[in-house]
C-alpha cells in the first residue's frame, strides 16, 4: 500500500474554520461537502454541491451552483450544556483527512465549561465507487461520569449560497425508525434532489423525529455510563436529475432504495469499498518524491486529492469549477483553468476524463456560436464564466460603490476572448496525447473549426496586416489592448491547426483553407525585440513601470488596487499573472530558449502574481530555462497558495486551477514534460534536496512509469513507445534505464542507443 499523505488541521480556531473546510473538503466529482464541523459555528460556511446543479436565484443574480441542505450538522448536548470549542477546554485535538481512503476524521477531548471531559470522535467520508453516498460517524464517550446525552441531527434545508435560496422544499418524509427523506426542486423547476438519510444509534435510546422551518430532523435522548461509548451513524444518499423521465415520487422511491441497500451494509463496508477506489486513483495518479521538505509530498497528494475529488469525471455535461466542489467562490462557474490548468493532469492520468472535459465544451457550442453571433462574429466565442448550458454567466458588474452607488463592470465576458484558443489548444493537446482520432473526427475538428472562424471574423485588417483589437489577455491589469501577443500568437495557433487536422483527417474545404492560409500569413505577431522581449501588447512597452515588491510581497490579495484605481494599473506595467510567459510556456517550440529566458526576466519583475495562476506558470518556465531551484521556490508559493499559512487563503473554495499547477508544476517542470511537434519529451533535472522523483504518466496507448533517482531515469511501458529524452529520441519497450550522463554528448538526430533495455 501506498504511504499516501494525511492532511491535518493543528488546531481548532474561528479564524481559520473555512480555510480548512476547503482544503479538507470531501468529494467525488459528482458532489462535493466542505469540511465543516458538525456544530455550528456562526463563522462557518457549510457547503455541499453537485457538479452541474447551478441555478439563478432572481432578478440581478447570477447563475450559481446551488449549497444543498446540509447533512453534516449534528447538534449536540452533553448534560444540558451545547458542545461547542467556543466554550470550555480541548484537552486534546487531532484532526485529519486520509488522503489514502478520503475519510475525514475528528476526535477531541473537550472540558465542558462545568468541568466533565467527553470524548467526541467523527468520522466521514463522500464514497468514491457509489457516487451519491456520504457516511459519517460520531461516537461520544463520557469520561468523568455518567452523561446525559442528546443529539439532533437530520436535513437542514435552511442553507443558502449566502441568503439566496434555490430549492423549493417539495417535501419531507419519515420512513420506519431510521429513514428520513427530503424532496427539493430547484425553482426553476428544472432539477429536482432527493436527500435521504439513515440514522442508527448503537445503543437504545428516546427518539423522535421533527420537521419544521426546513427542517427534518431525528432526535436521540439517552444516557451513557462513563467510559462508555455510543456511536451514532448517518448514510446519506444525494439522488439529483435534471430529466424528468420518473415521476418525482418514483425517482424519491428508487433514492431510498438506494439508501436502503447501503445502510445495510454500515459505514465500516461502506468505507472499504470507497477505499479500494482511492487505491485505484493512487496507483494511477501518484507522484512520489523523495524530499528533505516532507510537505512536498504532501501538496502533491492534496493536489491529485483535490483534482480527483472536483472532476466530475462521470458527467460530460458538467466541466470543474474554479474553485471545485469545495465552496461558492467565482459561483461555482467555469473557465479557462480547465482546459489550461487542468486539463493536463487528466490528459497524463486518464485521458477519457479530458476526453470528456473537452466534450463539455462540444455540447455546449450553441452558447458559444450565440454569443459570437450576438457580437457580429462567425464561429464559437466560448463564454469567459460558464455553467451547466454554455451561455455567458460572467456577473456584468462587480464591486460596487457603495458611497456613489456606482458598479465596476466585468470586462472579461466583452474582451477575454483567448478562451476560445485555449479550448482549441486543448483540442490539440488532447489529440497529440491519446492520437484518439473517433474525437479528432467529430468533436474535435468541429471544434478547432467553429474556433478558428471566430478568430478569421474577429481580426481587423489594419495597412494590409491583420490585427486583434480591443481584448484582454491572461493579465487582467491590462484591459482592452490591441495586439496581446498571447491572444495573437494563440488565435494563429488555433487557426494553423484547425486548417492542419482539417486536411490530415480530409476535412479539407476551399474556402476556409483560403481563408485560414490569408489569416495565417497576415496576423500580426508581436516580434521580439533584439533582447529577445516580444511586447505584451501595442501599448505595453510605452507604459511606465513602477517598483511592486511591496504589493509583490502580498501577491494574491491585489492590494495594488488600494493605492491605485484600475485605470491607473492599466495605464502602467503592472501584471496581474503570467502573460507572455504564460505564451512561451504553452507554445514553447515557438520561441527559442533564449527567448523563453529574457521575456522571463522582463516579465517577471512586472508582475504581482495577484492570480492563483501565475507563479507556477512562471515555475515551468524557469525549469525549462534550466533554473530548478528558482522553480522550486515558485513552485512552493504556488503550493503556499491554499496550503500556506493565511487562514482566509481560501475560505470561499480552493484554488483549483492552482491545485492542478502543483501536478504541473513537478511533471512540466521538475520532469520536463513537454510535448513538442506532438512528440513526447522529457528532461528531468530535480531540485538539490529531491532525492527522487517517480510518476505514472499516459501517453497515446502506453501506460508509463517513470523513476528519477540519481540522475538515472528507468522508463517502464506497457507498450513501446518513442520519446526524446534531454534532446535525444530513443524507442522505449519494456523497461530501460537511462542515466543522464550518456545524454550530455551534443544531439546529433535520432538516439537508438542510450540506455539499458532490461527483460
Ligand atoms: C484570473 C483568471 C482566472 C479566474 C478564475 C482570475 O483571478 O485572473 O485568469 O480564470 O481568476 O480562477
Amino acid at each position: 500500500m501506498l504511504n499516501v499523505s494525511v492532511l491535518t488541521d493543528p488546531g481548532f480556531c474561528p479564524h481559520s474554520l473555512n480555510k480548512y473546510a476547503s482544503i479538507m473538503a470531501c468529494g467525488n466529482g459528482y458532489m462535493g461537502i466542505r469540511a465543516a464541523h458538525e456544530e455550528d459555528y456562526t463563522q462557518q460556511t457549510r457547503g455541499m454541491y453537485l457538479a452541474g446543479l447551478y441555478h439563478r436565484a432572481g432578478r440581478n443574480e447570477t447563475t450559481e451552483l446551488v449549497n444543498l441542505p446540509d447533512i453534516t450538522g449534528i447538534e449536540v448536548e452533553l448534560d444540558g450544556v451545547n458542545f461547542t470549542l467556543l466554550s470550555g477546554d480541548i484537552i486534546e485535538w487531532q484532526r485529519e483527512l486520509a488522503f489514502a481512503n478520503g475519510e475525514l476524521r475528528r476526535s477531541v477531548i473537550w472540558r465542558s465549561p462545568d468541568g466533565k471531559r467527553y470524548r467526541l470522535e467523527s468520522r466521514r467520508f463522500v464514497s468514491l465507487d457509489q457516487l451519491p453516498l456520504v457516511a459519517m460517524q460520531l461516537a461520544i464517550t463520557p469520561l468523568d461520569a455518567a452523561s446525559q446525552v442528546v443529539m439532533k441531527t437530520g436535513i437542514d434545508a435552511t442553507q443558502t449560497n449566502t441568503g439566496r435560496q434555490h430549492l423549493d422544499e417539495i417535501s419531507v418524509r419519515v420512513f420506519d425508525q431510521h429513514y428520513m427523506q427530503g424532496v427539493y426542486e430547484t425553482q426553476d423547476r428544472a432539477a429536482d434532489v432527493v436527500i435521504s438519510a439513515f440514522c442508527q444509534l448503537s445503543a437504545d435510546s428516546e427518539s423522535c423525529f421533527t420537521a419544521k422551518n426546513r427542517r427534518v430532523s431525528a432526535h436521540y435522548c439517552l444516557t451513557i455510563a462513563q467510559g462508555d461509548t455510543v456511536t451514532l451513524d448517518k448514510i446519506v444518499w444525494v439522488a439529483h436529475r435534471s430529466d424528468k423521465a420518473l415521476s418525482q415520487e418514483s425517482f424519491a422511491r428508487r433514492a431510498l432504495a438506494d439508501l436502503k441497500v447501503c445502510a445495510a451494509r454500515g459505514y465500516a463496508s461502506l468505507l472499504e469499498s470507497s477505499s479500494c477506489a482511492w487505491a485505484d486513483v493512487w496507483r494511477n495518479a501518484r507522484v512520489e518524491v523523495a524530499s528533505a521538505v516532507p510537505d512536498d509530498q504532501m501538496a502533491l497528494d492534496y493536489a491529485v486529492w483535490h483534482l480527483t475529488t472536483m472532476t466530475p469525471a462521470h458527467d460530460e455535461r458538467s466541466s470543474i469549477a474554479a474553485k471545485g466542489l469545495t465552496g461558492e467562490g467565482y459561483k461555482g462557474h467555469v473557465f479557462w483553468d480547465t482546459e489550461i490548468f487542468l486539463l493536463p493532469f487528466h490528459l497524463f492520468t486518464r485521458p477519457q476524463v479530458a476526453r470528456n472535459l473537452l466534450r463539455y465544451r462540444w455540447l455546449n457550442l450553441a452558447g458559444a456560436r450565440e454569443k459570437a453571433r450576438r457580437n457580429g462574429w462567425p464561429g464559437a466565442l466560448f463564454p469567459w464564466e460558464s455553467a451547466s448550458s454554455g451561455k455567458e454567466e460572467t456577473p456584468e458588474f462587480a464591486a460596487i460603490n457603495i458611497r456613489t452607488g456606482m458598479r465596476q463592470k466585468v470586462a472579461s465576458a466583452l474582451a477575454e476572448h483567448h478562451i476560445v484558443a485555449d479550448v482549441a489548444w486543448a483540442v490539440v493537446a488532447y489529440w497529440q496525447a491519446t492520437h484518439d482520432d473517433t474525437f479528432m473526427r467529430n468533436e474535435g475538428l468541429t471544434l478547432l473549426m467553429e474556433t478558428a472562424a471566430f478568430w478569421m471574423g474577429r481580426a481587423t485588417e489594419v495597412d494590409g496586416r491583420l490585427e486583434i483589437h480591443d481584448v484582454i489577455g491572461p493579465d487582467e491589469y491590462t484591459e482592452h489592448v490591441n495586439n496581446n501577443a498571447y491572444t495573437n500568437y494563440l488565435a494563429w495557433h488555433n487557426v494553423a491547426c484547425a486548417r492542419r487536422f482539417m486536411a490530415q483527417f480530409g476535412r479539407e474545404d476551399a474556402r476556409f483553407t483560403e481563408n485560414a492560409t490569408r489569416f495565417l500569413t497576415r496576423l500580426w505577431l508581436p516580434e521580439a525585440n533584439s533582447d529577445g522581449v516580444i511586447p505584451q501588447d501595442d501599448t505595453f512597452m510605452a507604459k511606465p513601470a513602477i517598483d511592486l515588491s511591496r504589493y509583490k510581497a502580498k501577491a494574491g490579495k491585489q492590494t495594488i488596487l488600494l493605492d491605485y484605481s484600475r485605470a491607473e494599473v492599466n495605464d502602467m506595467q503592472i501584471l496581474k499573472q503570467a502573460d507572455v510567459v504564460m505564451l512561451t510556456y504553452l507554445l514553447p517550440e515557438r520561441f527559442t530558449p533564449q527567448q523563453c529566458a529574457a521575456n522571463l526576466a522582463f516579465y517577471e519583475p512586472r508582475t504581482i502574481h495577484d492570480s492563483s495562476l501565475s507563479k507556477a506558470i512562471h515555475g515551468i518556465v524557469t525549469a525549462r530555462c534550466g533554473d530548478t531551484e528558482g522553480a522550486y521556490a515558485f513552485w512552493r508559493d504556488g503550493v503556499a497558495i491554499d496550503l500556506g499559512d493565511d487562514p482566509h487563503s481560501c475560505d470561499d473554495g480552493i484554488h483549483a486551477a492552482a491545485t492542478g499547477a502543483i501536478w504541473s508544476g513537478v511533471i512540466q517542470g521538475f520532469a520536463g514534460m513537454q510535448i513538442v511537434e506532438g512528440e513526447l519529451h522529457l528532461a528531468p533535472s530535480l531540485p538539490a534536496h529531491w532525492r527522487r522523483l517517480a510518476f505514472p504518466l499516459r501517453w497515446r496507448n502506453a501506460t508509463l512509469h517513470f523513476t528519477y533517482e540519481n540522475e538515472v531515469l528507468t522508463i517502464e511501458t506497457t507498450t513501446p513507445v518513442t520519446l526524446t529524452l534531454w534532446g535525444k529520441t530513443l524507442r522505449v519497450s519494456g523497461r530501460k534505464v537511462c542515466a543522464y550522463k550518456d545524454f550530455l554528448a551534443p544531439a546529433n538526430g535520432t538516439a537508438t542507443t542510450e540506455g539499458r533495455d532490461d527483460a
